[in-house]
């Protein structure tokens, strides 16, 4: 969290789309720069549901997160790949349920470090922690003071990975960076994890979302059923499973398809 105005400066490019900015954009958010929007918009003119998409993964980590404080009764969270701060951040619901919850959010864009107070915000009872780092080095992350200063490792810990692992490519071995995560967590802990796929497009959108992404960096790694099976190998998935975030325990009412959300999303237990 301490990192010197002029070092932040130098690495926020705002010439270069950023999937946190990007994402903010979908969401409705003002924290985005030109360059943040016209990918944005290049998305959103060959998969017009985009929105619909970042919209219904946002609620799904909201009601991943009101189920574990309210029914699992978790009072601690570890949310990598954070996000911009937008209306009800994992501590915002959280502690709206239990405001003794103790929550250390992690992400490595330069811009989200600079608005991480409004992540900082905790209830008097509870607490908050942010860590400048990249999930690819789960090691760094396990090792900062800031995240056993905050959190208590003998008790259950909900590691949330919510529309993060896409950015990790497969020669980064994203299935390892789950596991040496969720290895350092205690019996009784939980995984929160979305995951972009193509599984439910047609073949002309994939083509048409391939060729706007390949010019995107971080890549952007939409995964298959079979792939984002393997991030919870050993672990015990909650009902319904993995399914469409919007099928995930939804509240009542019409939702989007599978083709709209274009998302997986699950809840599992560990140990
Ligand atoms: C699409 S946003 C998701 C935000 C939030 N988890 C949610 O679902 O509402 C993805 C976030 O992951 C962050 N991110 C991408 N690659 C990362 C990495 N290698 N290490 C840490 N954060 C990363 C981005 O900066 C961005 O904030």
């Amino acid at each position: 969290m301490n990192a010197d105005r002029s070092d932040l400066a130098s690495r926020i490019d705002m010439t270069k789309p950023h999937p946190a900015r990007r994402y903010d954009y979908w969401l409705g958010g003002k924290d985005n720069f030109q360059a943040d929007r016209d990918a944005a918009e290049a998305i959103a003119a060959v998969f017009p549901h985009i929105r619909t998409a970042a919209r219904e993964n946002r609620a799904f980590m909201q009601r991943a997160v009101r189920f574990l404080a309210a029914e699992a009764g978790i009072r601690q969270f570890l949310d990598i790949g954070t996000g911009l701060p937008t209306a009800d951040n994992v501590h915002d619901v959280a502690q709206r349920i239990a405001p003794e919850s103790r929550i250390v959010y992690v992400d490595n864009d330069p811009l989200v470090l600079v608005h991480a107070r409004a992540l900082l915000a905790s209830s008097p009872e509870g607490a908050t922690a942010y860590i400048d780092a990249d999930a690819r080095t789960p090691e760094k992350v396990l090792a900062d003071p800031a995240l056993r200063e905050t959190l208590d490792f003998t008790k259950p810990i909900a590691l949330l990975m919510v529309a993060l692992l896409h950015f990790i490519e497969e020669h980064e071995d994203p299935y390892a960076v789950v596991r040496q995560l969720v290895a350092a967590l205690p019996p009784g802990s939980y995984l929160v994890l979305s995951h972009a796929t193509f599984d439910p497009l047609d073949a002309e959108t994939i083509a048409a979302m391939d060729a706007v992404n390949k010019n995107i960096k971080p890549v952007f790694s939409p995964r298959p059923l079979a792939d984002v099976t393997r991030f919870f190998e050993g672990l015990d998935l909650l009902e319904p499973g993995i399914v469409s975030v919007s099928d995930w325990r939804p509240q009542a009412g019409p939702r989007p398809t599978p083709a709209e959300a274009t998302g997986y999303g699950a809840v599992a237990r560990i140990g």
